[in-house]
Formats: structure tokens, C-alpha cells, sequence
């Protein structure tokens, strides 16, 4: 083995390394942790013991072909050569740059592994992955005034006094049961505590906001974002992430129906009556081999390859780089933001949202048409390997349609509470007032927050049916459109013979 003493780090530049031919083994700083933990944490221990971290090198790892490649950093710190990925060599990695290192018999052991820690091995994926929104969310709805508001008129406690319904401020532990479980806590340490243990006395870091696996999750050493958001530890199976139960536990809701709406289509059906037979460990993955509909994973993330060998699709954990479109309306949809933090976006009348209220975008914050066509042909590569041209043309036709007549919806029933707000029967921003504190606005909410979304994600997903007219679809979003109207008509007239507050 040949170290590369010139560059001064303990380095070695991997194409030159011939470690990969060495036997793999367990480092003796994991074997101590093993001596209490596998009596401690059985299901940790297994967990990591079926994994490919236990099995395989990171030499090893950069040694594979590129298709099969699992571990995409150039370099590999030297201490690792011979040895898999265990306990101490996540847990004290980069120990001066963890708020939550603490002295654990003779180690310096973090409980938070970050996605700075993976980068060490998998720096592709960790940095594909700063570029997408997942891995802001919790500062994009933090560092947004606007959608703080929201937050505190939803999960803020209602207070009755003296005749008024006022919403406190959530409490961290609400926050962190509410939106941030999704999108992400902000990590700190408050304190260490002495914990009576199994083995007797131990003293631990006190981690405010733990525990949490929220995507945007702000962490110890600085760094955003959550792997095991969908690599559940700690056996970091491909194969879950590639299962769209994974996808779910986020993607559900009646703001972004995905997951129900997958499982109503036709995909949905294939992968659950067919999954048994398909495999869902082979890398690279083969449409028509290796499964037969595609799940979120293959759509969104996946590199595909065809039966020959031929690359559909590459690799993405920017995720982003397929999606021509924002679904989700905030309050209409639009072409996708140019960069992944959405707190930064500036509309026409200053507020940080990607349209003005009459529905024109914040253009210069927005991709190009260009950048647009490049993406929708990127997912429109995958489709193809399964589609008829005119099938999948047909399908994006009716998506893009989808998009226009749910932004005129969402633009008709606005310009009602417009109405209601400049005739003073609700207190908009426009006079000081938030736009989510008063019921008439709830019920426009639930036209963009539910019906346009559940409508639009239909379209995309090729789950037309119940959540495009039913299930919070058209049905709905037209009786909200009436309750408004008859709701600012019963205002004005009962405005005509009552006397203003
Ligand atoms: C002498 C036994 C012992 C050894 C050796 C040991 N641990 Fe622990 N570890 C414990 C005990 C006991 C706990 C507390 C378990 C509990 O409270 O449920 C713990 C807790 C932890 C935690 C959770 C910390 C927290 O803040 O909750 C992590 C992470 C951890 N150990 C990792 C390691 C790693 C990595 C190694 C090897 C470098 C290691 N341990 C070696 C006994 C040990
Ligand atoms: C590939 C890196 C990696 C390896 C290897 C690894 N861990 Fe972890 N460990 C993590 C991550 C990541 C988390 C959770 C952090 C999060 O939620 O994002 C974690 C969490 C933990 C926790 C807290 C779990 C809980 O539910 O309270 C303990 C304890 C722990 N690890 C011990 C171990 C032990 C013991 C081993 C060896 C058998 C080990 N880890 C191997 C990355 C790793
Ligand atoms: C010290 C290097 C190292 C670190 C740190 C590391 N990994 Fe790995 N990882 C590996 C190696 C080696 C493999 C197996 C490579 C192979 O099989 O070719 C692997 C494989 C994987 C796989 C593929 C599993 C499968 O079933 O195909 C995933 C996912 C993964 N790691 C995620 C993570 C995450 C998330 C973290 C941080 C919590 C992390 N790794 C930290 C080296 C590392
Ligand atoms: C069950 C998981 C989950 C919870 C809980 C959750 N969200 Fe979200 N949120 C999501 C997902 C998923 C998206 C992305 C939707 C998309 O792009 O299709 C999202 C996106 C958003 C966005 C868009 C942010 C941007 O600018 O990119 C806002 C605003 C938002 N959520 C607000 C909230 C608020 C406020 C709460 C709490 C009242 C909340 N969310 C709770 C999953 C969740
Ligand atoms: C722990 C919650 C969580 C899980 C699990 C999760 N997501 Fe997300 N996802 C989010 C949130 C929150 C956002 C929106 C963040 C924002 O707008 O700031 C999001 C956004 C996205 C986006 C838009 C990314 C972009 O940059 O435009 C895609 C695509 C996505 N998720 C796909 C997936 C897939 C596929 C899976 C499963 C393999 C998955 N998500 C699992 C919470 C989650
Ligand atoms: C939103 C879900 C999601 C998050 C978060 C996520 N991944 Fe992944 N990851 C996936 C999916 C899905 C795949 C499977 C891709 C494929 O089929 O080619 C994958 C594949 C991988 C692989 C390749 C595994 C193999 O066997 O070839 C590695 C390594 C990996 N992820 C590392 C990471 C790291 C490191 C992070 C954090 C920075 C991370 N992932 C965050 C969904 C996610
Ligand atoms: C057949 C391929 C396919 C499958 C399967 C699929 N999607 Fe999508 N997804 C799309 C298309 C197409 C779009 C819209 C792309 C565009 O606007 O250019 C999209 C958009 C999205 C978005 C962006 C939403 C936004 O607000 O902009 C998210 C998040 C998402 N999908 C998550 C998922 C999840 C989670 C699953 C699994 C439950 C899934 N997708 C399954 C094709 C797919
Ligand atoms: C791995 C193969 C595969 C891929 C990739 C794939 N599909 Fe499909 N799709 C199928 C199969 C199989 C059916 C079921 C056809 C039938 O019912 O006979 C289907 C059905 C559909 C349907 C009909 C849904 C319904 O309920 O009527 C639409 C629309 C569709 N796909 C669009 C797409 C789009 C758009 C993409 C890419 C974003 C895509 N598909 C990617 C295999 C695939």
C-alpha cells in the first residue's frame, strides 16, 4: 500500500491504493463497542450486522465499477483501508465537529451522524442532496414570516379571553410534533445529564429537538438534512428507500396526496400485486429485469438502465433535476425555483412566496422555459422505456391543462377574499392582518392547500380517479368556491342592515 505523504493529510488517492484485495475486518474500536452494545441494542447490532457497512470497505466499495459504485468519494481517510464501516467509525467521525461528542469510554462518540459524517464515503450523494428542497425545509418554513403565520394559526394553542380567539406561539414540543417533524428540528445541546444505565453510571449530551429525522433537520456540526429520513438505520438497505412506503410517511397528506394517489394508479397496483417477484437490491437498476412499474424511487431518484446495460437515467439525490413544475401551490403552481432555498424568493409585492396574490411569478427566482423542456425530457426518458410516445405526450398535455385550470380556480376564488378583504368583513394583509387566522380564510385556504394540490398531483402521477373529483378534487374546490361567494353575498347584505364593528 502506497501513502501519499506529499499532500501532508493522511490521505490516500484511491486509484492507486491496491487495499481493496485486502481481507475485510472489524476495527478494534468497533469491537469495543460491540462488547456492550450487542448485549445493549440487539436490533442496532443486527441491523448494522446485515449491512453492506459490515460486509465491505469503503476500498472496497471505491473499487467497483461505476454503475455498482456505492461509495462515490475520491478519497478515504488511510485509518480505514482494511476495515468496514462500523459503530466508531460513523460515530467518531469528525468528533471536533459535533456540538454532541462526549467522552464515552475512551472515545469521543457522537450520536448524531450527519450527512457530512456519510460524505466522507458518499460525497456525490451528500452534496447532490444539499440541492434539493428536502434538505432546507426546515429554514424554509422557519425563515419565512409568512409561513411561520401559518404555522402558529394551525399549531399555536387557541386562547378564548374577553370575548376574542387568539393562538400563542407553539412550544417547541408541538412544532416538533407538527411541521418540523416532517421538515426538520434545529439540533442543539442544552446540557449533559448522568444516566443510570445497565453498566452502570454514563454521561450523555441533553439534545434539544432529538429525537427527529425530518428532512431539513439542522444538525450538530452545522450541516442540513437527515439521510435517515429514507436510509433507515442500521441497515441503510437500498432496498427500502426504493419501496414508496418510505416516501409515504411525508407524502400523504391531504396538502400533497402522493402516496395515496400512487397507490390508486395503475403503477401502484403493479408494484403491489407484483412486487414479490421483482429485485430490489441490483444496482444499477433494469426496467423491465429487475421490476415492471416504477415506484416513486425509480421516477425521482433511481439510475436506470435498460436490459442491455444502457443508462435511462443517472443517479439523482437532488431529485429536483426530473421536476420541471412546483405542484405544490404556494398558492399557485409554477415552473420549480431555481434554487432550493424558498425563504430567499422575493414576489412583486416583496413577500416571500414564488407569485404575486394575482397569480405572476417571481420570474427571476424561477428556471428558464429552457431549463423546463431539459427536465420534463429527463423524466420523460423514464417514461419511454415502459410508453408509447403518444401515451406519455397525451399524459403531459392533460398535466400541464391540470395546472392551468387549477391556478384560474385558485386566482377566481382569491379575488373573492380580495373582495372580502377590502370591504373590510376579514382583516387581510393588505390592512395589517395575517391571511390565516380568520375561518372565510380557511376555507380559500382549502381551495390551493388541498383541492388545486390534490388535483395537480393527480395529473402527475397518473392517479387520476378519486383525488382529481372526489376525494378533496373538483367536487370540493367548487363547493368552496360557492361557500365564499355565499359567504361575501351574506356579509353584504347583512353589512346593509347591521351596524359596522
Ligand atoms: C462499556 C460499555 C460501552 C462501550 C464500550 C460503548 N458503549 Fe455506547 N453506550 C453504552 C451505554 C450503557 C449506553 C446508554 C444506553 C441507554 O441509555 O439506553 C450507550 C449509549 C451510546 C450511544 C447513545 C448516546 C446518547 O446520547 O443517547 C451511542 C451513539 C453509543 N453508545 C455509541 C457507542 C460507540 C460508537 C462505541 C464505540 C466507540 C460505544 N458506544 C462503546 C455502553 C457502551
Ligand atoms: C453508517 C454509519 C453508522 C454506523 C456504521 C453505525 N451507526 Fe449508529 N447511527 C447512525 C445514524 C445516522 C444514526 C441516527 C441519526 C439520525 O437519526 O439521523 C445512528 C443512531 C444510533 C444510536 C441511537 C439510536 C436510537 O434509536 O436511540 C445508537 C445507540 C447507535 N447509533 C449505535 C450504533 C452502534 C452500536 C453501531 C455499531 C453496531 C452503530 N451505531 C453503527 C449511523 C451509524
Ligand atoms: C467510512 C465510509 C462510509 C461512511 C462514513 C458511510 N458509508 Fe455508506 N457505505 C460505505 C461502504 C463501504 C458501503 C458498501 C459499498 C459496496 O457494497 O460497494 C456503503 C453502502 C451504503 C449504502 C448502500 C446500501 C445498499 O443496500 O445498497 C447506503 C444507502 C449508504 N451506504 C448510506 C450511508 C449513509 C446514509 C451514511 C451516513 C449516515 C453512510 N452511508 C456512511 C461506506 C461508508
Ligand atoms: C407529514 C409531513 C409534513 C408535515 C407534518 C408538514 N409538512 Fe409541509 N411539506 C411536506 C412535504 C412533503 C412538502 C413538499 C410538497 C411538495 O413539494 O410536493 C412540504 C412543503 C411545505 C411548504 C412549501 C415550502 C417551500 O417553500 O418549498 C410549506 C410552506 C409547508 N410545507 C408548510 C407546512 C406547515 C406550516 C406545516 C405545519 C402546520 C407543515 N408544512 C407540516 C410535508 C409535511
Ligand atoms: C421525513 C419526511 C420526508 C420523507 C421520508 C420523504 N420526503 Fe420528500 N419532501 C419532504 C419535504 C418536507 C419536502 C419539501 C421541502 C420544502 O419544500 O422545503 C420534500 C420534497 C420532495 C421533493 C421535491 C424536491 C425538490 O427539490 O424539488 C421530492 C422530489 C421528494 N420530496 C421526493 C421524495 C421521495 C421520492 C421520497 C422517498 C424515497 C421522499 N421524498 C421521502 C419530506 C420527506
Ligand atoms: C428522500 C429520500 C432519500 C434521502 C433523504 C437520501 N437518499 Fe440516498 N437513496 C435514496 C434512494 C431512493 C436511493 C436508490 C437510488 C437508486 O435506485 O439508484 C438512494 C441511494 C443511495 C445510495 C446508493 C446505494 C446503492 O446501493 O447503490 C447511497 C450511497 C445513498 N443513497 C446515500 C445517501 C446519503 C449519504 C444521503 C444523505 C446525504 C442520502 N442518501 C439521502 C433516497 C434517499
Ligand atoms: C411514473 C413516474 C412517477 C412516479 C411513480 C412517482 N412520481 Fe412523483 N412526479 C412525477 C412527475 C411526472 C411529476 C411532475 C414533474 C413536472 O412537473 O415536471 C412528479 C412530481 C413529484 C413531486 C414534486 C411535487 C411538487 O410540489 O413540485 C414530488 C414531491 C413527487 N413527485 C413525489 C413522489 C412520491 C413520494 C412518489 C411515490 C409515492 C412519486 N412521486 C411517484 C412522476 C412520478
Ligand atoms: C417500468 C415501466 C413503466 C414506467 C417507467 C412508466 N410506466 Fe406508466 N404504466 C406502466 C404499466 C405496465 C401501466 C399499466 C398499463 C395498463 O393498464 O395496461 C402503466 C400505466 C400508466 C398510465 C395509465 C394510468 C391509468 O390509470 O389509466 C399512465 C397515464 C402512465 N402509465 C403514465 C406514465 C408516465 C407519465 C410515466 C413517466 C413519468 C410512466 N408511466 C412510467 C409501466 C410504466
Amino acid at each position: 500500500m502506497k501513502s501519499v505523504g506529499l499532500l501532508g493529510a493522511a490521505i490516500l488517492l484511491l486509484p492507486t491504493v491496491a487495499g481493496a484485495q485486502q481481507a475485510a475486518q472489524i476495527s478494534e474500536a468497533t469491537e469495543t463497542c460491540l462488547g456492550c452494545h450487542e448485549l445493549l441494542h440487539p436490533g442496532i447490532v443486527a441491523g448494522w450486522r446485515g449491512s453492506r457497512h459490515a460486509q465491505y470497505t469503503p476500498v472496497e466499495g471505491r473499487a467497483r465499477e461505476p454503475l455498482t459504485r456505492r461509495v462515490s468519494s475520491d478519497t478515504i481517510p488511510e485509518a480505514w483501508t482494511g476495515v468496514v464501516v462500523g459503530c466508531a467509525e460513523c460515530h467518531t467521525l469528525r468528533a471536533d465537529r459535533h456540538a454532541d461528542s462526549f467522552d464515552h469510554n475512551g472515545a469521543a462518540v457522537h450520536l448524531v451522524v450527519s450527512p457530512a459524517d456519510c460524505a466522507t464515503c458518499h460525497a456525490t450523494e451528500a452534496r447532490q442532496f444539499t440541492g434539493n428542497l428536502m434538505a432546507h425545509a426546515h429554514s424554509n418554513l422557519v425563515d419565512n414570516a409568512l409561513y411561520q403565520d401559518l404555522a402558529q394559526q394551525l399549531v399555536g394553542p387557541p386562547v378564548w379571553k374577553d370575548g376574542e380567539l387568539t393562538f400563542s406561539p407553539p412550544t417547541d414540543a408541538a412544532q416538533a410534533q407538527a411541521c418540523l417533524y416532517c421538515h426538520g428540528t434545529r439540533l442543539s445541546v442544552t446540557g449533559v445529564e448522568q444516566r443510570e444505565t445497565d453498566l452502570g453510571e454514563m454521561r450523555f449530551p441533553v439534545i434539544d429537538g432529538w429525537p427527529n429525522q425530518g428532512t431539513g433537520r439542522v444538525n450538530l456540526d452545522g450541516s442540513l438534512g437527515c439521510c435517515s429520513a429514507c436510509h433507515t438505520r442500521h441497515g441503510f438497505a437500498i432496498e427500502v428507500a426504493r419501496q414508496p412506503y418510505t416516501c409515504k410517511q411525508c407524502h400523504v397528506g391531504p396538502d400533497v396526496p402522493v402516496f395515496k394517489v400512487y397507490s390508486a394508479s395503475k403503477h401502484g397496483n403493479i408494484f403491489s400485486s407484483q412486487k414479490h417477484a421483482w429485485d430490489f437490491t441490483a444496482v444499477p437498476w433494469a426496467v423491465g429485469e429487475d421490476f415492471e412499474a416504477p415506484t416513486c424511487a425509480a421516477c425521482h431518484v433511481s439510475l436506470l438502465v435498460d436490459p442491455g446495460g444502457a443508462v435511462v437515467s443517472e443517479r439523482t439525490h437532488q431529485m429536483n433535476d426530473r421536476l420541471a413544475k412546483r405542484i405544490f401551490g404556494l398558492i399557485y403552481s409554477h415552473a420549480h425555483p431555481q434554487r432550493p432555498e424558498t425563504h430567499r424568493i422575493r414576489n412583486r409585492d416583496g413577500l416571500s412566496l414564488p407569485a404575486a396574490l394575482d397569480g405572476t411569478p417571481a420570474a427571476e427566482f424561477l428556471i428558464t422555459e429552457q431549463e423546463q423542456r431539459e427536465r420534463r425530457a429527463r423524466m420523460q426518458r423514464i417514461c419511454l422505456t415502459c410508453h408509447d410516445a403518444g401515451w406519455v405526450d397525451g399524459h403531459f398535455a392533460r398535466y400541464e391543462a391540470a395546472h392551468e385550470e387549477t391556478n384560474a380556480a385558485t386566482r377566481t376564488c382569491t379575488q373573492i377574499l380580495q373582495g372580502i378583504w377590502s370591504d373590510g368583513y376579514a382583516t387581510g394583509p393588505g390592512a395589517g392582518g395575517s391571511p390565516f387566522d380568520e375561518a372565510v380564510e380557511q376555507i380559500w385556504m382549502d381551495v390551493w392547500l388541498f383541492h388545486a394540490n390534490s388535483i395537480r398531483f393527480a395529473a402527475a402521477m397518473a392517479g387520476g380517479g378519486d383525488y382529481a373529483v372526489f376525494a378533496n378534487g373538483v367536487y370540493e374546490l367548487a363547493a368552496s368556491a360557492k361557500e365564499l361567494r355565499d359567504w361575501y353575498a351574506l356579509r353584504r347584505r347583512l353589512g346593509a342592515v347591521l351596524p359596522r364593528e
